[in-house]
């Protein structure tokens, strides 16, 4: 198990991964960070999508979230989620899912997606740790359906934030979402170096086009759309 320290007002506490959980990086602090300074979080009803140890959905209801609904497809995760809500005396509504759970729980103010980005060799299937970052070969296995569902599971001016990869077309993300009834913003980019999974997979990666070569670095992008 991994332990992460959690930063909510005015306290740090421990947020914990089990083995197979996906433990907080760069990219969910990233998420949280930029949540944390867009205000839209506070009072709203937030829907955390691909929660895995919940670290995004408890960042929202330390900011003040009215209601805060978290789905995952792992079981494990969901489990995870929930024990880390109780330890840390906040009330998120974990569920396992995805789109078609979420949808029936709509509308939602804010949606917040730490997504499976990065691009893999195989369709991801199954269960197991490969499903919190495996996204297929372009990286958008989620990507897709969060850009086609956004503007449903929100009310009208309700913001969805979502991170991931350059190597995951942040290009395709903005068309997707404004031709969906978006407006979009890039709100932060930021520079990191590959982690394990990205530095195993860059001889892959360069073969087919997407990493040039000696290349070991990678810029995450959040997104922020708002529902016009
Ligand atoms: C990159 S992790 C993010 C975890 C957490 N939000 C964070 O930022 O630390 C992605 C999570 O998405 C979950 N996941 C993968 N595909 C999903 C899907 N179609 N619907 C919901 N959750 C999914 C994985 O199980 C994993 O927990």
């Amino acid at each position: 198990m991994t332990t992460t320290e959690f930063e909510t007002f005015g306290s740090t506490r421990a947020l914990h991964a089990e083995p197979g959980v996906y433990e907080p990086q760069d990219d969910s602090w990233l998420l949280c960070e930029m949540a944390s300074q867009s205000g839209v979080v506070q009072g709203a009803r937030v829907l955390d999508m691909c929660t895995g140890s919940g670290a995004v959905a408890l960042a929202a209801a330390s900011m003040g979230a009215r209601e805060v609904v978290a789905f995952d497809i792992s079981a494990l995760a969901v489990a995870c989620a929930r024990r880390n809500a109780v330890a840390l005396g906040l009330e998120v509504d974990v569920r396992r899912g995805s789109f078609a759970e979420a949808a029936a729980l709509e509308p939602f103010d804010v949606i917040l997606c730490n997504p499976p980005y990065v691009p893999s060799e195989e369709v991801p299937t199954g269960e197991g740790p490969h499903r919190a970052w495996d996204g297929g070969r372009d990286g958008r296995i989620v990507l897709d359906p969060l850009c086609d569902a956004a503007h449903e599971l929100l009310v009208p001016g309700g913001t969805l934030m979502v991170v991931h990869s350059e190597y995951s077309d942040p290009d395709r993300t903005q068309a997707m979402l404004r031709s969906n009834g978006m407006t979009v913003t890039i709100v932060a980019r930021r520079s990191i170096s590959f982690g394990p999974v990205m530095t195993q997979r860059a001889a892959w990666l360069e073969q087919i086009g997407l990493l040039e070569s000696s290349r070991d670095i990678e810029d995450l992008v959040v997104f922020r759309a708002d529902r016009r």
